[in-house]
Parts: structure tokens; sequence; C-alpha cells
């Protein structure tokens, strides 16, 4: 059965400097989902070599953490129905020339190094990760009046 879950949500430095915040915040609000929490943050490498903890195997952990940490990323919650793997469909697959046009990465671009949007893979990692990029009190938990419209 669907729950009610809470995912972790990032613009990564080129959707921001591409100007994608708004329409990316608009696919979520206009699929039902409520917002949470939201931010721009510059983290530092310490805290994205942390957040890609699971990678730091792979060969292209370094790159990742460079492009990762070239500007402003926009971290945000988002909370709904199903809200971590509706969310992944949202952006689409990693490799944007496999994301189905529709999705996040399947309309705005064509590699995996500049692939736009991070969302969690799972609700434990969701609960990870919001623990990693939020401190306490930034996760604001609101009644919204459309909810009743869209359950
Ligand atoms: P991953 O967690 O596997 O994908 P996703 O972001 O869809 O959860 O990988 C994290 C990021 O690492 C991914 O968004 C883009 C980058 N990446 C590469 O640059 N090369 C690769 O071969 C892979 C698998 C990922």
């Amino acid at each position: 059965m669907s729950s009610t879950e809470q995912t972790f949500i990032a613009i990564k430095p080129d959707g921001v400097q591409r100007g994608l915040i708004a329409p990316i915040i608009a696919r979520f609000e206009n699929r039902g989902f409520k917002l949470t929490a939201i931010k721009l943050v510059t983290p530092g490498k310490a805290h994205l070599e942390k957040h890609y903890e699971d990678l730091k195997d792979k060969k292209f952990f370094p790159d990742l953490v460079e492009y990762m940490n070239s500007g402003p990323i926009c971290a945000m919650v988002w909370e709904g129905m199903d809200a971590v793997k509706t969310g992944r469909t949202i952006l689409g697959a990693t490799n944007p020339l496999a994301s189905a046009p529709g999705t996040i990465r399947g309309d705005y671009a064509l590699v995996m190094g500049r692939n736009i949007c991070h969302g969690s893979d799972s609700v434990e990692n969701a609960q990870k990760e919001i623990a990693l990029w939020f401190k306490e009190g930034e996760v604001v938990s609101w009644k919204s009046a459309q909810q009743a419209w869209i359950y």
C-alpha cells in the first residue's frame, strides 16, 4: 500500500545556474506534493562526500563531488503519497539519455555528469539525507488546504 513519505530532492549546481528552480518546483507542486523545506546551500566538499558516501569507490566519484561543489544547490524536502519512488519517476533515469521525455532529466539534460537533480532512492536514505541536509526546525509541518482535493 502507498504511504505518505518525505523525500530529499536537490537541484544540482547546473540546474540552479540554468534557471531551472521554478520549473522543477512546479512539477512537484503540480503533481500534488507538499514542500516542507527549501534552502540554497553551498555545503562544501566534506558534506558532499558524505552525501555520496556509498559511491566513494567509483571512478566518477571525484568528478561528481567537484561538480556538486561548483555552485549553490537548492535543497528541498517534498512530502506526499509514495513521494520517494514517485519523486524518482519525476526526475527520470540517472542517465539523461535513457530518461523519458516528460521527466526532468528527459526534458533538460543530456549527460550523467550534468543531470540537474537528485532524489532519494529509498525511504531509509531519504530520512538519512534529510537529517544530513537540514537542521531540526528547518523542515516545516503544515496543512495545505489543497490536500483535500488531491487525496
Ligand atoms: P546514483 O546514485 O547511481 O544515481 P541517482 O542520482 O540517479 O540516484 O549516482 C549519483 C550521481 O552520480 C548521478 O546522479 C550522476 C553521477 N554518476 C556519474 O557521473 N556517472 C555514472 O556512471 C553514474 C552511475 C552516476
